[in-house]
């Protein structure tokens, strides 16, 4: 594993991470849990959050659509811990579950989700492509993924050949938007 997708340290301390980044991706989080549940997926869909961390975006997803079931996977072992305790003191175990895994070599069938998620993780990952080939391919036919980053990283997740685009994202006061969407 790499220095970087180990946030330099950083991602074996999850709560310390938890505690540093909410004031940053509060309202990304939020946007992103709403986008899901205006997606219009059916009761029992799955989606899957890619890179999760503490896996606060799943739990705000599970919140904002009751219906969803939904996975998270990370590389750190201490995120996954982090993650899992903190959907079983919210109540979600039953619907929110939390696997180590990389993006590139996912422990899951082809097409198993409904639709891809991943939050601020992609310009940690040693090698995008694969793991943007590798969440297509746990991906349903027709069914979608919305990678969010700093927009300066974003064009790291285009692939060759797969049709994607890109999209300014508003998630707080700033004037300028900071964050994007990398649609495929
Ligand atoms: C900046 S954190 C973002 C966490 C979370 N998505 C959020 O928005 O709070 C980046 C996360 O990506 C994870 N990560 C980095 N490379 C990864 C890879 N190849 N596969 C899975 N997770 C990875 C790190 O362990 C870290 O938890």
């Amino acid at each position: 594993m790499s220095l970087h997708e180990r946030m330099f340290g950083l991602a074996g301390h999850a709560g310390a991470y938890q505690w540093l980044v909410r004031p940053f991706f509060g309202k990304l989080h939020g946007r992103v849990a709403a986008d899901v549940a205006a997606a219009g997926l059916a009761d029992g869909a799955r989606v899957l959050d890619a890179g999760t961390g503490p896996g606060l975006v799943p739990l705000a997803i599970a919140r904002a659509a009751p219906g969803l079931r939904v996975d998270g996977v990370d590389l750190s072992a201490a995120m996954v811990e982090r993650a899992r305790r903190g959907a079983a003191a919210a109540g979600l175990a039953g619907r929110v579950t939390f696997t180590v895994a990389d993006v590139a070599a996912l422990p899951f069938a082809d097409a198993t989700f409904d639709l891809v998620v991943s939050t601020m993780s992609l310009h940690h990952w040693a090698d995008p492509a694969a793991g943007v080939h590798e969440l297509r391919r746990v991906l349903r036919p027709g069914g979608r993924m919305w990678i969010y980053d700093a927009r300066v990283a974003l064009r790291r997740g285009e692939v060759p050949g797969v049709p994607s685009r890109r999209e300014a994202v508003r998630t707080g006061r700033l004037p300028v938007r900071l964050v994007g969407r990398l649609i495929y």
